[in-house]
């Protein structure tokens, strides 16, 4: 099939990797031209796990790169990826980016009775697709309009492209939903849903809401054991393995961020509030989210209260492994309070630590290695999920610290080799 895909970020990308390594021909579009020109040149602009090899297989092969919306003209599949951030002025969407999208599709429109889908895959608002539909049909009213949601997680997108847990189907034409299935042929029949435009546009708000509770859960149960003496680590096991209840989304942590659970909560909490419902466990999720990360600031201080000018070594930058992404990145947020606060802190991130740079500056000491960034710290706090932290040399470690004390927010550090070196660790959801 042709496809073309506007917006070329973290879902576009891989999306249309995976789209042209499976034989479709895929033109990704962008309003970037410095995204575009790199991409042309066989660079990929940010980092994500396994996604250069399958990339570089493609490539100005049956995978290309455009600034021109032209090549619609020539589509069966036209896929919306571009951003849908939080409005700066309330909880909605900020819906800019799709309908600027909609109108140049409509602009670029040769033949206007040409047939083919046009997929929203960006997270939009209950409605969304009635409004693109709108605007589309006034120049061709052939064009179905199908909410396609995405699932994927950044990290493992690849992976989630290939073998997604569901692909969900938001389509009120049938013509539509079966090009779709066979767009899909490669996934499990079973696993495909097709449901009404609306329904879809909701269950992907739901379903990241419903994870965001799921963390939010877990965190204040690990808030409960470190009162309490039990331990989180097997407090989760304990209830995951009951399978109505599942083991995954139970890591207790700093908070979930990122560059959609934030904005898609308070998306759903706005939408609610527009329909006049109540959404009281989305609203306790989001205002606990947002306390986590003070309250790990203050336990950061509290370690830090008897010491003069205190040296900190952040390790992680990025919202969670395997992705350069700082949106949101609780890691981000915890070292912004932390430079109010500090004048030493060195960071270091296997990935983050240019993108964590556009957002925090040059107040802090940005490093290249776990080793450089320990370097005379009275305190490490581990505040990402990285393999790298997992394995950390405790023998080479004890030499470069000054104080032999680590925070570890995501209960990754290997306490039997820490304790080995005569490492204290202070970790979540522990009675320390
Ligand atoms: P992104 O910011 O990484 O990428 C969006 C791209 O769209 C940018 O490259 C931007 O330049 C481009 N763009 C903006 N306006 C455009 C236009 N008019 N024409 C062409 N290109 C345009 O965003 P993302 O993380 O890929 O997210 C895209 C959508 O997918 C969002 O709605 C998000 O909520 C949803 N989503 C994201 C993820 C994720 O893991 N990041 C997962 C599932 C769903
Ligand atoms: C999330 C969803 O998992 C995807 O299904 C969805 O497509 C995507 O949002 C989206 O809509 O953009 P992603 O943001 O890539 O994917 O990352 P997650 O793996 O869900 O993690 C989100 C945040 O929660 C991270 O900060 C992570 O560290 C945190 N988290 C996750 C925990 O604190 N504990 C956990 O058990 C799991």
């Amino acid at each position: 099939m042709n496809i073309v895909i506007i917006g070329t970020g973290y879902v576009g990308l891989p999306s249309g990797v995976g789209f042209a390594k499976l034989g479709h021909n895929v033109v990704c579009v962008d309003v970037d031209e410095s995204k575009i020109n790199s991409l042309k040149e066989g660079k990929l602009p940010i980092y994500e796990n396994n996604l250069e090899e399958a990339f570089l297989e493609v490539v100005n092969k049956n995978l290309t790169f455009s600034t021109s919306y032209s090549c619609i003209n020539e589509a069966d599949i036209v896929i919306l990826a571009v951003g849908t951030p939080q409005s700066n002025d309330s909880e909605k969407a900020d819906l800019k980016y799709i309908f600027a999208a909609t109108n140049e599709i409509c602009k670029n429109l040769k033949d206007k009775n040409k047939y083919f889908i046009l997929a929203t895959k960006s997270t939009v608002p209950v409605g969304t697709g009635d409004k693109i539909e709108q605007i589309i049909h006034e120049i061709n009213s052939d064009i179905d309009i199908v909410s396609l949601p995405e699932f994927l997680r950044e990290g493992y997108a690849l992976e989630d492209f290939y073998n997604p847990d569901r692909v969900v189907i938001g389509s009120n034409s049938d013509k539509a939903s079966e090009v779709l299935k066979e767009l899909y042929s490669h996934i499990d029949n079973d696993k495909i849903l097709i449901t009404s435009r609306k329904s879809a546009e909701l269950i992907k708000y739901a379903s990241n809401s419903f994870l965001a509770m799921k963390i939010h859960f877990i965190n204040e149960m690990a808030d409960f054991c470190e009162k309490s003496g039990a331990n989180i680590s097997d407090v989760a096991l304990g209830i995951g393995l009951d399978s109505r209840i599942g083991g995954k989304f139970l890591n207790a942590g700093p908070g979930y961020g990122g560059s959609c659970f934030p904005k898609d909560t308070l998306a759903m909490l706005g939408m609610a509030k527009e329909f006049g419902v109540g959404i009281s466990l989305i609203e306790t999720t989001i205002k606990g989210n947002n306390d986590r990360f003070k309250k790990i600031v203050n336990n950061i201080k509290d370690m830090l209260k008897d010491i003069d000018s205190p040296k900190i070594g952040i390790l992680g930058l990025a919202f969670k492994n395997g992705t350069d992404d700082c949106r949101q990145s609780p890691a981000i947020e915890i070292t912004k309070e932390l430079i109010k606060n500090y004048q030493n802190i060195n960071v270091y991130d296997p990935k983050a630590n240019q993108n964590a740079k556009s957002i925090l500056n040059e107040s802090i000491n940005y490093t290249n290695s776990i080793y450089e960034c320990a370097k005379k710290c009275d305190l490490l706090v581990v505040l990402t999920e990285w393999d790298e932290f997992k394995d950390i040399d405790f023998s080479k470690l004890k030499d470069c610290v000054r104080v032999k004390k680590i925070y570890d927010t995501r209960n990754i550090i290997n306490l039997n080799e820490a304790k080995k070196y005569g490492f204290d660790v202070i970790n979540i959801g522990v009675k320390n």
